[in-house]
């Protein structure tokens, strides 16, 4: 049985006394859910926030990691860090990593082997860009990505691991993917770990949709046999929207 999984991830919003508070929101908004409930804020914000959901059942995630473990690399912060600050969950290639830092296969992958080694767990972002949709290609390029991602990764590390489908024409933009259209490319994503790894491992993955969920079409994709939770931009903001699609 896989739990299901919604995580927040906040992006480039909130100063720190705004996320404490939006932490704390979530906290008591979600009191008593089933599903596994994860908030991802900004670096400054971690610790703050960690302190704000001590002793809740909100784990805390960050959004990015490097994949060293120490040194002269200005500006980046390592798994070590964020396992020090509290961090459970980290986003790991997320599209706008993708588009805007030149976030590639291999540099997930190696932000993948490094946050398993120091005992994160990683939320791989995969997913296809409009064009790609449009030319046939979502299957080839999600097959691409889960791929790169999971090279020299055992079946045991998988297991520690969630993967996020988030069609990049859906995120921010109001697009939602249908249900058939996002089960239909979170069975390919089963698909591909149960070749690469076994049976039992890909059906015990968790596998979250991404892309302009909300209260109001969480319950549709959320009831699609493979699809386990959702990673969550814009609806994470308000305590009340983030609720809506913890409890559906
Ligand atoms: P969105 O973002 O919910 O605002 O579409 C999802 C994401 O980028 O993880």
């Amino acid at each position: 049985m896989r739990r299901t999984i919604v995580a927040g991830n906040w992006k480039m919003n909130k100063t720190v006394d705004e996320a404490v508070s939006l932490a704390k929101g979530v906290v008591a908004a979600t009191a008593g859910a089933e599903a596994e409930t994860v908030v991802c804020p900004a670096y400054p914000c971690l610790v703050p926030v960690r302190d704000a959901i001590a002793g809740s059942h909100v784990l805390l995630g960050a959004q990015d990691v490097y994949w060293e473990a120490r040194g002269a690399y200005t500006g980046k912060v390592s798994c070590e860090m964020l396992a020090s600050a509290g961090v459970v969950y980290v986003i790991i290639g997320h599209s706008e990593q993708r588009q805007y830092f030149h976030e590639t296969n291999e540099t997930v992958n190696r932000k993948v082997k490094a946050a398993l080694g120091a005992g994160l767990k990683p939320i791989v972002c995969v997913g296809e860009t409009l064009d790609e949709r449009e030319a046939g290609r979502t299957e080839a390029v999600v097959e691409d990505h889960v791929t790169g991602a999971y090279a020299g990764i055992s079946a045991e590390e998988a297991l520690r691991t969630v993967i996020a489908y988030e069609p990049v024409w859906a995120i921010g933009t109001g697009k939602t993917a249908t249900p058939e259209m996002a089960q239909e490319a979170h069975a390919v994503i089963r698909g591909l770990l149960g070749r690469a790894y076994d049976a039992p491992t890909a059906d015990a993955i968790r596998i979250q949709y991404g892309g302009s969920m909300k209260p109001g079409n969480a319950r549709e994709l959320l009831a699609q046999p493979d699809i386990d939770g959702g990673l969550i931009g814009g609806a994470s903001l308000k305590p009340d929207d983030f609720k809506g699609i913890v409890l559906a």
